[in-house]
């Protein structure tokens, strides 16, 4: 039944481009009246089964997907997401290469620009190409269970079916970058070396405590999701990476800090000499402080663009606000608003919201998630 949610009938497919159209020019007046455009669109999808949007639709579908993603606290600036339209593109080697490209336009010397690359979508005759790995950036994770792995754990299986398709591996530490993993649109799927200079990465340094820089833990500058599909007026773009920059607490709570990826909390507690022989000394709580102060120092000193939990969650009421002033209702998801750590010290905490998705938006297709994790990889 999942399955199905990607094979629209042509009725559905009518339907939602209609209703998207219908927004686009609602929301650009300048655009004028829909109705030659809707004509344009139904001809177009009765003679090909598809039908193919103009620049400025993909670039406001792409960004209206952005304001409807009711997991992310960081939608403020929705509306000047840099789109860069490469739908022309369908091979293996020119998505990877674009992939690199948009990495280098995105990290901006630090000054993180949130941008998405748009490639082939889905066509009757012919799947659009697909990026197997979550996201263009990635570490390596080595070792069969959580407990024993050298790097991310969360990246297991697509090390392994990695180094099951040829890759040599990396030199080992910690933090080894991963290829990407991209199925071109007639093509296996294929890994392809990130090249170094499209990764900015941030050494993990303390305010306080000089031996943090010694310890070697470091982290990417720029989070860009690689598996989800845009979904636009019943077109799929399978392959569309997107990117904004780093809210402090995924990484200092959630990447380094969750007992599943890095684990770091007893490491930073056995640093900073704390009491961890019972939970009651509030050791794991010191220690997730002291991570994320570490990881906004850094990457602040690095010239690198991160928010921290409490000035994002104000944007994001900001968000809620200005959007209502518009007629919009804003959908959000408590459970992954409200930052992973001093929940109730955030102003997101202190209320309820709507979880209705709306359409354009990023959806994760049945499947991918086993397919990035490794499995598939043929
Ligand atoms: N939480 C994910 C990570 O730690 C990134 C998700 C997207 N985050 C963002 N700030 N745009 O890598």
């Amino acid at each position: 039944m999942e399955i199905l949610q990607r094979l629209l009938t042509a009725t559905q497919v009518w339907e939602e481009a209609a209703r998207f159209i219908r927004l686009f020019h609602r929301e650009n007046p300048q655009a004028g009246d829909p109705g030659e455009r809707l004509a344009a669109v139904r001809e177009e999808l009765a003679e090909t089964g598809t039908y193919r949007h103009t620049a400025e639709e993909l670039a406001h579908g792409a960004r209206v997907a952005w304001r409807n993603s009711n997991r992310c606290i960081g939608r403020l600036y929705w509306n000047s997401l840099r789109v860069r339209d490469r739908r022309e593109l369908t091979s293996g080697e020119d998505i990877a290469a674009e992939c690199f490209e948009h990495l280098r336009e995105a990290t901006n010397g630090g000054r993180i620009r949130p941008t998405i690359t748009v490639f082939a979508p889905d066509a009757p005759d012919r799947p659009g190409p697909v990026v197997w790995s979550e996201q263009l950036i990635r570490y390596a994770g080595y070792g069969d269970h959580p407990s024993v792995t050298v790097g991310d754990p969360r990246n297991r299986e697509l090390t392994g079916a990695l180094r099951e398709r040829g890759w040599p591996g990396g030199p080992g530490t910690p933090f080894d970058l991963l290829p990407l993993v991209v199925q071109g649109s007639d093509d296996k799927p294929r890994w392809f070396d990130v090249p170094p200079d499209a990764v900015l990465e941030v050494p993990i340094e303390h305010p306080d405590h000089d031996h943090w820089s010694d310890w070697g833990l470091r982290w990417h500058a720029v989070p860009a999701i690689s598996n989800m599909c845009l979904e636009i007026g019943g077109i799929h773009y399978p392959a569309a990476p997107f990117n904004g920059w780093y809210m402090g607490t995924e990484i200092g709570a959630r990447n380094l800090g969750d007992t599943d990826r890095y684990n770091l909390l007893p490491v930073v507690a056995r640093r900073m000499g704390l009491d961890t022989s019972s939970d009651r000394s509030l050791w794991k709580d010191r220690a997730l402080v002291e991570l994320n102060r570490a990881v906004l120092h850094s990457f602040d000193r690095a010239g690198v663009t991160i928010a921290d939990h409490h000035t994002e969650s104000r944007r994001f009421l900001s968000h809620m606000e200005r959007e209502e002033r518009r007629g919009r209702q804003v959908g959000a998801d408590w459970s992954w608003i409200v930052p992973p750590i001093s929940g109730s010290a955030c102003p997101v905490f202190h209320r309820t919201y709507q979880d209705r998705q709306e359409s354009p938006a990023y959806v994760h297709h049945p499947g991918a998630g086993d397919r990035a994790r490794g499995r598939n990889l043929v």
